[in-house]
């Protein structure tokens, strides 16, 4: 159903002018104007009323004026004569005539050579104010005419003052009656025609609401296309139209951003400057206990967390505003069951159209079973790097058990060496004199063979030694000469010769010193049983050392023995993978663990002209 359009009391429109001149507001824009009109005609009145005053004032005083010219045209001559014929009945007779005439209130005559009052005839009563006095000459007839006396003549003024005065009443009484009724006139026209029509606008505009449904506005009169009121009426209504559509777009877009929230699993708000909930999803809505989203807006964290929590959220809210930096907050929740729930919150500042800081966007999850997992994840590596460490160690000891009897060897060397010195310096001592000097160089022998055994019996228990990783920086070449000596009987046994090319210089390594040494001895220990098996040629085992890329070192151990297959270069590191009787292949595949556990590569080649060749790296010391 199309919406009803707004009319404003149409019943009372067309009744009585004076009923509606009644009804118009004391403080409006009519009542402004009619003042307004009301004191400018006034003004307007009184200057032109003072100026046609002043106007007709001039004119009655100058009719007056002539008057005088014309009874002294008219009298003189008849004066003179009767003057110089010293008549005087006929001056009285004749001044009592102008005395008739309007205006004239006195009149006399004296002689010419007489000065002041003194009147040979005077008619009326002299003038004190108000008063216009005018003296004519009187002339004798005759061939020599000459000036026998003066006539005195005065008037009042008080009637022209009457007449202008009266003037004066009627013209303000009928410009104040004019301007009156033409006042009237206007007031009720403007509100007529426009007040009332824009205290009908301003009160629909006022009840305009974004929500509401409203129906354009209509005046009520008929429309007068291209007028003022119509223009207005149609911006507003334009206006309305977009503000509702607005409003309608507003809704679909809290609509949408209600959906995205509840769809979270996570607790999702969003909260004002004072920390006001201004929009929450159900997730956060149900863990306060609160029935649905719209029950819980409006509040702050203060009605439903302790104090001092809620004090705690609120520093986090402002500090964020103030960063407008995101703050990830991890917390423990101890429960009432005494289990903890770990909980993650991340909080954004909000800002609105204009880029000022409009509160604060959050997101709380529970981190509990992340952190199990990652607590989980973290004991089974601790449990796998054990696991790795023992078989290692297991390798090690293995290792050294296949060396047992060539460093048994290498040992028996200073030890056997050490019984044929000390028997050959007791022979020393008993001879007469005995030979101190002869003594002295002896034991020094022995004391260096007793050195060379130790430092063999300290490697090998070193190697052997069951020790948590440590990384600290060490010299690699010191390293690889160690694990060298060691196997060195084993070398010769199988007759191979061992050749090194330790780079100068290089770097301290940054590694575990006894893992490296276990990695360079696995790859010896294989280099010497691959050259075992061949027959004939040259058994030749190069150590080398040298710089790879920035912050890393180089180890390869080449042989010249059969070699590993191009496909099978990586089978080789695989656990459990051995072409020997008693092997069991797990050497390599420690080894890779190993040198990737600090971050460098392990990989096996072809040597040339032949065997194998494995090469390593391994980090160097950064400051280095
Ligand atoms: N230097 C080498 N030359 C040729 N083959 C080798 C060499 N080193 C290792 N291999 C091959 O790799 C296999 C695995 O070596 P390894 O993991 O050390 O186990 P094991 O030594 O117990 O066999 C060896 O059995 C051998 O076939
Ligand atoms: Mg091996």
């Amino acid at each position: 159903m199309p919406p009803k359009e707004q009319q404003f009391g149409s019943h009372s429109v067309h009744r009585g002018g004076l009923a509606s001149i009644a009804r118009i507001p004391r403080r409006g824009l009519a009542m402004a104007l009619l003042v307004r009109v009301v004191l400018f005609s006034s003004v307007i009145t009184l200057i032109l009323t003072v100026l046609q005053l002043t106007l007709s004032y001039r004119s009655e005083r100058s009719s007056l004026e002539s008057r005088f010219d014309e009874i002294d045209q008219a009298t003189s001559r008849s004066l003179g004569e009767s003057l110089w014929a010293m008549d005087s009945k006929q001056l009285e007779e004749q001044l009592d005539g102008i005395l008739r005439l309007p205006s004239i209130r006195a009149v006399g005559v004296r002689e010419v050579r007489s000065s002041g009052d003194t009147f040979i005839i005077f008619r009326g009563e002299r003038q004190t104010s108000n008063a216009i006095v005018k003296e004519y000459p009187l002339v004798c007839c005759g061939a020599r005419p000459q000036q026998i006396g003066v006539l005195h003549i005065e008037a009042t003024l008080a009637e022209i003052y009457r007449d202008v005065a009266a003037q004066a009443l009627v013209i303000l009484f009928s410009n104040a009656a004019k301007t009156f009724l033409v006042a009237f006139f206007i007031l009720f026209a403007v509100h007529h025609l426009a007040t009332r029509h824009l205290r009908d606008i301003a009160g629909s505009v006022g009840g305009i609401r974004p929500d509401a449904d409203l129906a354009p506005l209509r005046l009520r009169r008929s429309r007068i296309e291209g007028d003022e009121l119509d223009q207005l009426v149609d911006a507003l209504n334009t206006m309305r139209e977009r503000l509702r559509r607005h409003a309608v777009e507003l809704g679909n877009a809290n609509a949408r951003m209600a959906a995205i929230l509840d769809n979270i699993p996570d607790l999702a708000w969003v909260k004002d400057t004072q920390g006001r909930f201004i929009a929450v999803n159900r997730a956060i809505a149900a863990s306060k206990g609160f029935a649905g989203p719209e029950e819980m807006i409006g509040k702050t964290d203060f009605d439903f967390s302790p104090p001092e929590l809620a004090r705690t959220y609120l520093r986090d809210d402002a500090e964020v505003m103030a960063s407008h930096v995101s703050k990830r907050i991890e917390e423990q929740h101890i429960n009432a069951d005494g289990s903890t729930t770990w909980i993650e919150t991340i909080k954004t500042a909000l800002h609105d159209g204009t880029g000022r800081v409009a509160g604060t966007v959050g997101v709380a999850r529970d981190l509990s079973e992340r952190k199990r997992a990652e607590e989980e994840a973290r004991e089974s590596e601790r449990r796998y790097r054990e696991v790795q460490m023992d078989l290692a160690h297991a390798n090690r000891v293995a290792t050294m058990g296949q060396l047992a009897a060539s460093i048994a060897h290498e040992v028996n060397q200073p030890i056997a060496a050490t019984v044929t010195n000390a028997q050959a310096a007791l022979r020393w001592l008993s001879v007469q004199p005995p030979d101190v000097e002869e003594v002295r160089e002896v034991l020094c022998r022995i004391v260096s063979d007793g050195n060379r055994a130790g430092s063999v019996v300290r490697r090998i228990r070193e190697l052997i030694k069951k020790a948590p990783p440590r990384k600290e920086p060490f010299d690699i070449n010191e390293a690889i000469r160690e694990v060298i000596a060691l196997t060195r009987g084993e070398a010769m046994k199988n007759g191979a010769s061992v050749q090194t090319q330790l780079a100068d210089g290089l770097p301290f390594a940054e590694c575990d010193r006894v893992e490296l040494q276990q990695v360079v001895l696995n790859l010896i220990m294989n280099a010497i049983e691959a050259m075992s098996g061949v027959s004939d040629g040259a058994r030749d085992l190069l150590i080398s050392t040298g710089n790879a890329d920035p912050g890393w070192v180089l180890v390869a151990v080449r042989d010249s023995g059969p070699g590993v297959a191009p496909d099978t270069t990586e089978h080789v590191f695989a656990p459990f993978y051995t072409t020997k009787s008693t092997g069991l292949g797990m050497g390599l595949a420690i080894c890779r663990s190993i040198i990737e556990a600090h971050g460098g590569r392990l990989w096996a080649s072809a040597n040339q002209p032949c065997g194998a060749a494995f090469q390593f790296t391994v980090p160097t010391r950064s400051d280095v």
